[in-house]
């Protein structure tokens, strides 16, 4: 052990002096000693890659993605703590059986017309994104509770957006694309640049031990949301996905679901700043939006408005959203006109702390101020959900709203011990729009305490 930690120093001094790149590669025998890892998880046969950065705020993605090649398959990838890598390129991954432990921190350039100009493309709603991983067989981890991961440098995202949501070429923080079976845990993102986590085309994923922290320190925000698009997670047609054990604080979605979203589990979530969000979906007419079965149990929302840095008012803590049935402008400010449909949806253990409402179903979303002439158009299904133990309090006095369609009702919602106060303490209501066969509650009613 003592002498390949010495090896280590010297070749990593060695480096220095020469200036080459710092991927340490070794194989078993070496790996198991030195690293310290929670060996259960090691790929049998592996090879390891560590690489420490140069330093002076030198570019490190060119040396990440040259050891994420030597280690591709069958690996082991340690980004050491404390270190901080610089990160003023894009990053592509493609990972087959790898444990990649980023233990120190990931920080992304504010470099904005650099992201703007070359951030990877993501197809839904024209966004951006900075890093991807596509995987096999992967963990991604952040070495412990609030160690290692990303600092995004989100303020100067913030700072430039002041709050217009969608700003072209902010980038998602990590998406994986194309993915199965992988486990980001104990992994964390500091100020991240738009969402944190965007998961696309994928299976078998789990996010456990999660910590965002996207806060404004702008005084310019002034109790508006310079938070906007401070999401924690966005899925499209992904099956099979967890999210368990968050901490979460940002000015939008804690979670977003979008279409094609199925088999989902989210399991201990506290998060400020933003709900779990279905949606927005229904904004591609061309391409229907499911999402279907879907277990959460103890979720927390709370809504945190600084009268001086400002935060998001939280339209609920469980929110269903779908675009207007007429299509007007271009995604991802315009859209509207899809359907599909969202069912089998269990909530139980859901906490509000001053959200606009615990729960919402909004069938009027739009950004085209035109489509408010059209909120009864949406044909998008919103059926078949359930909330059990529902509690806190909501700022005002309505605390679930279910505003739905003429033309596509929703229908057979269960609710079922829901003790919702006002932020006054007052009572609270339930609205109904179009809704079919609500059970446990009646339509447009007080809750009672
Ligand atoms: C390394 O492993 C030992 C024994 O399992 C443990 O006591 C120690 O805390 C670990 N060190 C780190 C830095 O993880
Ligand atoms: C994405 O938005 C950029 C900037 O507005 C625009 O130039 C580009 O054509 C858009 N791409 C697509 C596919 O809509
Ligand atoms: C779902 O994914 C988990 C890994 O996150 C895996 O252990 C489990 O077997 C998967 N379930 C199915 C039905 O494939
Ligand atoms: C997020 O960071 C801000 C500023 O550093 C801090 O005040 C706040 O407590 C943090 N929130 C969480 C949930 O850790
Ligand atoms: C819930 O998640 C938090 C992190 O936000 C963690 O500290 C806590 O141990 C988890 N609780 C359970 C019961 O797993
Ligand atoms: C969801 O999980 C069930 C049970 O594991 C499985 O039968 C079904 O195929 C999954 N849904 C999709 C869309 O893959
Ligand atoms: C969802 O799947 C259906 C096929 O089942 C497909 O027609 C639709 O385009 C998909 N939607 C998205 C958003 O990918
Ligand atoms: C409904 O969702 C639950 C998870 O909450 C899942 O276990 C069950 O298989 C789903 N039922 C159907 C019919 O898909
Ligand atoms: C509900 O969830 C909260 C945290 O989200 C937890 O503190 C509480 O004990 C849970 N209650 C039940 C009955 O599970
Ligand atoms: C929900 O919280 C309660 C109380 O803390 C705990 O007993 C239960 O195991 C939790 N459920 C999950 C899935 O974490
Ligand atoms: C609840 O939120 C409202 C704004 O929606 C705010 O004025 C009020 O101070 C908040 N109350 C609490 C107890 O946080
Ligand atoms: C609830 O009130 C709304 C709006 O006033 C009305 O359209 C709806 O028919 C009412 N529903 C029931 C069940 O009374």
């Amino acid at each position: 052990m003592l002498p390949f930690s010495w090896f280590v120093v010297c070749f990593t001094l060695l480096i220095t002096v020469y200036g080459h790149d710092r991927t340490v590669i070794h194989f078993p025998e070496a790996a198991t000693n030195q690293a310290n890892l929670s060996s259960a998880h090691l790929p049998s046969q592996s090879r390891h890659c560590i690489v420490t950065p140069y330093g002076w705020g030198r570019d490190d993605s060119s040396q990440i993605l040259a050891a994420t090649q030597k280690c591709a398959r069958n690996s082991v990838i340690t980004l050491p703590a404390p270190f901080v890598y610089t990160i003023s390129r894009r990053m592509y991954m493609k990972l087959d059986n790898v444990r990649l432990e980023i233990l120190g921190t990931l920080s992304f350039t504010p470099d904005l017309l650099y992201w703007i100009g070359n951030s990877f493309r993501v197809e839904f709603q024209n966004q951006s994104t900075a890093w991807i991983v596509e995987g096999h067989d992967v963990i991604v981890t952040g070495g412990g509770w609030r160690q290692g991961g990303i600092d995004g440098n989100g303020q100067a995202w913030m700072t430039r957006a002041a709050g217009h949501s969608n700003q072209f070429g902010r980038p998602i923080a990590l998406s994986l694309y194309n993915s199965s079976n992988v486990l980001v845990e104990d992994f964390s993102i500091w100020q991240p640049q738009f969402w944190s986590f965007m998961v696309q085309d994928s299976s078998n994923i789990e996010l456990r031990g999660i910590y965002i922290n996207g806060t404004n320190t702008d005084p310019n925000g002034n109790s508006s949301n310079y938070e906007t698009n401070i999401d924690g997670l966005d899925t499209l047609r992904v099956d099979n996905l967890t999210a368990a054990d968050w901490l979460f604080h940002g000015g939008d979605d804690c979670l977003a679901p979008k279409g094609n979203s199925t088999n989902l589990t989210f399991r201990n979530l506290t998060c400020v700043g933003g709900g779990v969000a279905f949606g927005s979906l229904g904004q591609y007419p061309d391409s229907p939006d499911y999402i279907h079965s879907v277990w959460a149990e103890n979720i927390t929302v709370a809504q945190a408005v600084s009268p001086i840095l400002g935060g998001a008012n939280v339209s609920g803590g469980a929110y269903f959203k779908s675009w207007v049935g007429v299509s007007e402008g271009e995604p991802p400010q315009g859209g509207g006109g899809g359907t599909g449909s969202v069912a089998n949806v269990t909530f139980t253990n859901l906490t509000v702390h001053n959200t606009t409402n615990a729960i919402s179903i909004n069938k009027c979303y739009f950004k085209v101020a035109d489509q408010a002439n059209y909120c009864d158009t949406s044909t998008l299904e919103f059926g078949d959900l359930h909330f059990e133990h529902v509690q806190g309090f909501v700022s005002g006095d309505v605390a679930i709203a279910l505003n739905c369609s003429a033309a596509m009702p929703c229908r057979d919602i269960e609710i079922r011990d829901a003790f919702l106060t006002s932020a006054k303490n007052g009572s609270t209501k339930v609205t109904c729009d179009n809704v079919v066969n609500l059970e446990g509650l009646r339509c447009n009613t007080t809750l009672s305490r």
